[in-house]
């Protein structure tokens, strides 16, 4: 296998996509960037600041000022944004309902797009998003979309948040799914959608592990 290959992973709301691209990076040696987080970021940011969300010339200056940095720490990486440790913030409930809002805004998109091609520069990543092998990495050395249709993906978040968010239903999971998926898919900037050249693995069926292999033994077979 080459080294300092760059591995695209795209996929919807709760395919798979971060623990695979994750699992994937630990494997091959390789950094991860799950760039769903640089969104969050913004968004958690956006909200502290109580900045008016419809407000697109807003959170685009506040995009292009705000450093982002990820560091590393022995549990998992941390994302500080404007200084201040957003990490543990990323995965609220108000962030979820507002996150693809702000990340259909062209300039923040911009704005983030160029850190995420300064990253994958360097080679030897996985990164994981909705646009990367599009977009973000269009010359990847493997173009990954993984899917799963929406009551596939709403059934694992509902386990998945049944810690975080313990008083959310199933159906609940299952609309905010539905209405993020809507906005990721039909926004005007770079819309959720497979590169020609992807390799397309519905995750229904497939462990975790499954994919990974499926995803190295395409690589190898190149
Ligand atoms: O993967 P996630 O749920 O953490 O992503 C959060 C939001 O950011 C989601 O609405 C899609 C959006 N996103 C995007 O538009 N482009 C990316 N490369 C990554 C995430």
């Amino acid at each position: 296998m080459e080294n300092g290959s760059t591995i695209a992973i795209d996929g919807p709301v709760a395919s798979g996509k971060t623990t695979v691209g994750r699992k994937l990076a630990h494997r091959l040696e390789y950094r991860f960037l799950d760039t769903g987080g640089m969104y969050r970021a913004v968004t958690v940011v956006a909200l502290n600041k109580k900045l008016d969300l419809g407000d697109q010339d807003a959170l685009s200056r506040l995009t292009e000022e705000m450093p982002i940095e990820i560091v590393a720490s022995p549990d998992g990486d941390r994302l500080i944004a404007n200084n201040i440790d957003v990490t543990d913030r990323l995965r609220d409930r108000d962030v979820d309902q507002n996150v693809s809002q702000v990340a259909a805004v062209r300039g923040v998109r911009t704005a983030l797009v160029r850190q995420q091609k300064n990253i994958g520069a360097r080679g030897s990543i996985v990164m994981v998003g909705r646009d990367i092998g599009t977009v973000v990495l269009p010359d990847a050395s493997i173009k990954v979309y993984l899917d799963a249709s929406v009551e596939v993906r709403a059934n694992r978040r509902h386990l998945e948040l049944q810690s975080a968010h313990g008083t959310l239903s199933y159906q609940e999971i299952l609309q905010d799914l539905v209405n993020r998926d809507k906005i990721d898919s039909e926004r005007d900037v770079t819309p959720l959608t497979p590169a020609d050249d992807a390799l397309i693995l519905n995750t229904k069926e497939l462990t975790i592990e499954q994919v990974v292999d499926s995803i190295l033994n395409e690589m190898e077979s190149r």
